[in-house]
């Protein structure tokens, strides 16, 4: 029996150990880059109606699990479903992104009439999944972190720089605080329920970390993750956190140190070791192959992942991409990829 076969790998990296080769998974494994995927999401109609759908969302989450054998399934849902339930109307416009009523000051805040029972139909997909997946398969739940959630409700959409929540963070900071305190109370009732109802681990999304320096970047990103690992362990005592300040240099990062969190995913482009100085060798770390280094394929598919396994190699490593995996990604560069970790 292989190693791997006897407790789930990604566990076993998130309690400090050194697994090699290392386990992967990739962000937005389950997404477009599939056909198997653009099938099920045909059937569902929107975007949104497959995440609030168990059925199909717990098909869509199986889908990468049963064709690459990853070494975990994360939930498929989207960070948006946080703002909804908080009372936000949000939609996705085909080829564009999400879109949602602004809530641009006091006002606006205090008009939402939050519903967390909007996320029950999540917690069905994780019931419907967990007994489906293979026993080393580990099971991660997710949300947005507060600062990359608020940055959504206060523009209403994607925004290139964050600017009209950088604005509102430095014009209104009380407003904005209780912007991100309401994101963080539902957060921590949403990633309980997440880990009741058989994820394994979960991990804090911070796609838009590297937009805050310094103070800022404590006040908005650092403090409210704690704030959630906090709540979480009070509930779970020893649930695992993968927290991902994604874009963040060096000193922003020496202040996500005091996370206390079990890994931190690396964004592309970041320096492997230069992380492991700021972060400590105890932590795990995950990533952070460039996504377009898998569509590239070939030998500097090859090239990049090497870089990854060396720089890993002898740590405590969750090997993943260092974002989402994009839609035109060639599935037999895929298939190298796996080969090539999994060969260490
Ligand atoms: O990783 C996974 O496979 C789990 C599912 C997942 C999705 N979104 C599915 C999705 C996760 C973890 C997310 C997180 C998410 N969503 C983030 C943080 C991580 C990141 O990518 O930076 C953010 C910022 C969002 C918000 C969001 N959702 C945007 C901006 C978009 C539109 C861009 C796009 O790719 O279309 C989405 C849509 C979305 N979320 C899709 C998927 C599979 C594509 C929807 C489709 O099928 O058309």
């Amino acid at each position: 029996m292989s190693e791997a076969g006897e407790r789930k790998s990604v566990l076993k990296v998130l309690g400090g150990e050194a697994v090699w080769p290392p386990p992967i998974w990739l962000m937005r494994q389950a997404g477009r880059h599939l056909p198997e995927y653009r099938e099920t999401r045909a059937k569902a109609g929107s975007f949104l109606d497959l995440c609030y759908d168990p059925a199909l969302a717990a098909e869509v989450t199986l889908q990468p699990i049963r064709r690459f054998g990853y070494d975990a399934a994360i939930l498929f849902s989207d960070i948006l479903v946080v703002p909804q339930a908080l009372g936000q109307s949000l939609w996705f416009v085909e080829g564009e992104g999400p879109r949602l009523d602004p809530v641009a000051d006091r006002a606006a805040l205090d008009a939402l009439r939050p519903d967390l029972s909007r996320l029950d139909p999540i917690y069905e997909t994780i019931r419907r999944v967990r007994p489906e997946l293979p026993p080393q398969t580990t099971f991660l739940g997710f949300c947005g972190a507060p600062w990359t959630v608020a940055t959504y409700m206060v523009a209403g959409r994607g925004t290139r720089d964050q600017g009209p929540a950088r604005s509102a963070a430095a014009g209104d900071p009380a407003f904005f605080q209780a912007v991100i305190d309401r994101i963080v109370e539902a957060s921590i009732h949403y990633l309980v329920a997440q880990f009741r109802a058989g994820v394994d681990a979960v991990q804090i999304f911070d796609s838009w970390a590297g937009a805050l320096q310094g103070e800022d970047f404590r006040r908005w990103c650092v403090e409210p993750v704690e704030r959630i690992v906090a709540g979480i362990r009070r509930e779970i005592p020893d649930a695992p956190v993968i927290a991902f300040p994604r874009g963040v240099a060096a000193p922003e990062l020496a202040l996500a140190a005091a996370l206390p969190v079990q890994a931190f995913g690396i964004g592309q482009g970041a320096d492997l070791a230069a992380a492991r100085d700021v972060l400590g060798e105890r932590v795990a770390l995950q990533g952070n192959l460039d996504p377009d280094a898998l569509i590239a394929g070939g030998e500097t598919l090859d090239r990049a992942i090497d870089a990854v396994l060396a720089a890993a190699r002898g740590r405590p490593h969750i090997f993943n991409l260092g974002h989402g995996i994009l839609p035109e990604t060639p599935i037999p560069h895929v298939e190298r990829m796996l080969a090539r970790v999994r060969a260490g």
